[in-house]
């Protein structure tokens, strides 16, 4: 297993629209095994592949106060959605940042796990604005676009100062018990 570095806001490649996973082998395994460590060492709740600069439809999660309930989510797309609510989110490629976004409060889920079987699960509350937000980061898009222009304008030049001064560890760090995403 190895840490990968996870790409910051406002990166041109955090755009990128990942594929579809159609190889359930080894080296996705790998993946996967890189995405958990690097997830839980940031400290963040979820990670999309797109965020270390692989460029998959593959997720990974862990919203339990433990850090022992991973969930690994590949080409997932929302087939049924439900109520609507706002909830702070943060994102580790936007370190330190954390803002209130509306999502879906339900969602039901098809995907596929690590050994490429297909799953439908129905998530509530965090872990289903988890994996909207970590769904929007497949499609190339992060928190901070629901947020208006002048706002991440804003946080684009906060992050650039603290780039300077800091590194980005520091500036996670800043969160305190928020979580990231
Ligand atoms: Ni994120």
């Amino acid at each position: 297993m190895a840490l990968r570095s996870i790409l910051e806001y406002p990166d041109p490649r955090l755009r990128t629209r990942a594929q579809t996973v159609t190889t359930f082998d080894a080296a996705l395994g790998t993946l996967i095994d890189d995405l958990l460590e690097t997830m839980y060492a940031a400290p963040g709740i979820g990670l999309a592949a797109t965020q270390v600069d692989v460029h998959q439809r593959l997720v990974v999660i862990d919203v339990s106060d433990e850090r022992n309930a991973p969930l690994v989510i590949i080409n997932p797309e929302i087939i049924e959605r439900e109520g609507e609510a706002k909830t702070e989110e943060g994102c580790l490629s936007v370190p330190g940042i954390f803002d209130e976004i509306k999502r879906a409060t339900r969602i039901r889920l098809r995907s596929h796990d690590r050994a490429g079987q297909v799953n439908e699960s129905e998530y509530t509350d965090l872990l289903a604005v988890c994996i909207q937000h970590e769904m929007d980061h497949l499609e190339g898009k992060l928190f901070v676009d629901y947020l208006s222009q002048m706002k991440r304008e804003r946080i684009r030049k906060k992050l650039d100062k603290e780039r300077r001064e800091r590194t980005a560890e520091a500036a996670r760090g800043a969160g305190g018990a928020r979580r990231a995403y």
